[in-house]
């Protein structure tokens, strides 16, 4: 056998119920002194109460929308450079971790946030720190490079060293308050981390452990983080699934029903995890060899397809949509296109083409 692979997980992760209220030592730690915090709105004031111990944080940016754009991504680079910031937190879901990343890559170097989107400036080596704290169990964007940003319609996943976080502080706690249908979707964007990283033709034995871990954690959890948020124990197993899922795909990337979720989304609305599930039992279908039947034994299932009707009744449990009918009029020619030419499609283990697609989405008409 020849195997060949390097890992590496740079992140720095604090894990546990209530180590957000122990932030303050956590930064004292990371030897931070002034931070920008960037939060969802919603948690704003729970930040701000937290102040009194948070000497650590300067400034408190909250003027966050989901699909985050560019601009706010500027505002928050230039509070970091007009409040002499020498880190950053993200408090909230994949959009804010994502503008907090954005920002703290550009704050320093300066051009424009628009010069680095389109790529005419190379990001910069070096840029001050980021802790992420995500509020929701699914992005996985506290371990990972990613970070998804929007100027104006135009919606770009960019993959960069840049973007990495130094820290994550995942505190189930913060989750508890999530609505079911988001615990559902951003739950299904964990499970689809995992299974796609697993998957992925770049895939490599450290990550595929934690995919088939995070993978057994949803079947486990998800379900009960649904019918009841303050489940402590199902809201812990969500939050590791969703970090487990994030280390799983960082390296080896997404595939299949990532490639398809971002016309779903940008075409048709569909939230990002609600996109991703939307095709994700189909890829199970699709994908199912050996090394998949493997997962499915591992994660307790017979087969791969029982892991495919779990899929799907997850999603009717969360109310998702699963049929193009339910999505308006549908551009069958061009969605076939547009996901057949999504880089991340080349990740998938089975070739797919427009025409393969289309006959995907015609089953899910
Ligand atoms: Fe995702």
């Amino acid at each position: 056998m020849v195997l060949e692979f390097i890992y590496t997980q740079p992140v720095k992760i604090f894990f546990g119920a209530g180590k957000f209220e122990g932030l303050g030592q956590i930064l004292e730690e990371l030897g931070l002194r002034r931070c920008v915090a960037v939060c969802d709105p919603f948690l704003r004031e729970k930040l701000e109460a937290l102040r009194e111990k948070l000497p650590g944080i300067c400034a408190v940016y909250s003027n966050i929308q989901p699909n985050p754009q560019l601009a706010g991504a500027a505002a928050v680079a230039a509070l970091i450079r007009e409040r002499e910031a020498d880190g950053v937190i993200g408090v909230g879901g994949g959009s804010t971790l994502d503008t907090a990343k954005f920002a703290a890559a550009i704050a320093h170097d300066g051009g424009t946030a628009e010069e680095y989107f389109r790529g005419l400036r190379p990001f910069p080596a070096a840029h001050i720190p980021v802790v992420t704290v995500p509020s929701t169990a699914g992005t996985g964007s506290e371990v990972t490079q990613v970070s998804v940003m929007s100027f104006g319609k135009e919606k770009k996943t960019i993959n960069h060293p840049a973007f990495m976080p130094a820290a994550a502080v995942v505190d189930p706690l913060l989750t508890r308050s999530v609505p079911p249908r988001t615990t559902m979707i951003t739950g299904l964007d964990a499970l689809a981390h995992a299974l796609e990283g697993y998957w992925s033709r770049n895939h490599q034995p450290i990550s595929d452990q934690m995919a088939k871990e995070a993978v057994r954690l949803v079947l486990e959890h998800l379900e009960n983080a649904w019918r009841d948020g303050s489940d402590l124990q199902a809201r812990t197993g969500m939050s590791l699934a969703a970090l487990l899922g994030g280390l799983a795909f960082a390296l080896p990337k997404t595939a299949g029903s990532h490639a398809c979720s971002y016309p779903l989304s940008e075409d048709y609305g569909l939230p990002h995890g609600e996109a991703c599930a939307f095709t994700l039992d189909s890829f199970v279908r699709l994908n199912a060899d050996e090394r998949l039947e493997t997962l499915c034994r591992q994660a307790g299932l017979s087969d791969a397809e029982e892991l495919a009707r779990r899929i799907a009744a997850l999603k009717a449990l969360g109310g998702l949509r699963t049929r193009l009918s339910e999505l308006g009029a549908v551009d069958l020619d061009k969605l076939a296109h547009d996901c057949a030419v999504h880089p991340l499609m080349k990740n998938n283990p089975v070739p797919m083409d427009e025409a393969a697609l289309r006959r995907m989405f015609e089953k899910l008409a």
